[in-house]
């Protein structure tokens, strides 16, 4: 048996969701239970927050994990990747008040920036030679700067519509990332025989779509 974890509600649910079923995995979901078995192959998925997955994949309380690679190099856990699945495509980037002056990222020299990020921005700004003094918020981080909390800020942008909404000009990107596929460190090879079915299974799926 395979204990998969994906993220109960945001944007990789629904694709992932979509995913195991298009591997012929049927299960019954119903949006209060945060957790349901497959009829069909011995797995069974847990929906939790993303933020939370790469945790309890490190720690083999899930087998297997779908979940953005910002937030498995947000966490350090980009040993578990096994590999990448090609959807939910965004990027980490930095985004200022859509009226600010802005040249390079040296602008952001001495200023506030929120983020949910702050390993990854931090990793970035200090490549650049940028201080700056980092608001970790752990949602709704576009509002930041209008409430005067910070600002600059620093979080996923996928469409752009949720930055425009707010008023916010996209700046620079500091990570890309896409949904991947994670494991814990220590499967039994009984596992990792279902591990090699399952991302056969899904190999397929994404051959078949181009
Ligand atoms: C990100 C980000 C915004 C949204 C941006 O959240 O925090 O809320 O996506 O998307 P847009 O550019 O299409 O408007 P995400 O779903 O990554 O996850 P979270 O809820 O865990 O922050
Ligand atoms: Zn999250
Ligand atoms: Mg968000």
């Amino acid at each position: 048996m395979l204990r998969l974890a994906i993220q109960k509600s945001g944007r990789l649910s629904e694709d992932s969701l979509q995913l195991i079923r298009e591997c012929g995995i049927s299960f019954l979901s119903s949006s209060y239970k945060l957790k349901t078995e497959a009829t069909n192959f011995p797995l069974e998925i847990l929906f939790l927050r993303d933020d939370d997955i790469p945790g309890y994949v490190q720690d083999g309380v899930a087998d297997l994990g779908i979940v953005g690679q910002n937030v498995l190099e947000e966490a350090d856990g980009a040993h578990l990747q096994v590999e990448a699945l090609g959807f939910s495509k965004c990027r980490l980037s930095l985004a200022v008040p859509r009226g600010d002056a802005y040249d390079s990222v040296i602008s952001l020299q001495g200023k506030s920036i929120a983020t949910s990020y702050p390993h990854l921005l931090g990793r970035y700004l200090a490549a650049h030679g940028v201080q700056a003094q980092l608001h970790t918020i752990s949602g709704s981080v576009e509002i930041a700067p209008s409430i005067g909390l910070a600002e600059a800020i620093c979080d996923i942008v996928s469409s752009g519509s949720t930055l425009l909404g707010n008023g916010l000009r996209e700046v620079e990107t500091v990570f890309r990332s896409e949904a991947v596929l994670i494991a814990q460190p220590n499967l039994s090879a009984e596992q990792k025989d279902l591990l090699d079915q399952l991302q056969f299974r899904m190999q397929a799926v994404r051959r078949a779509k181009r």
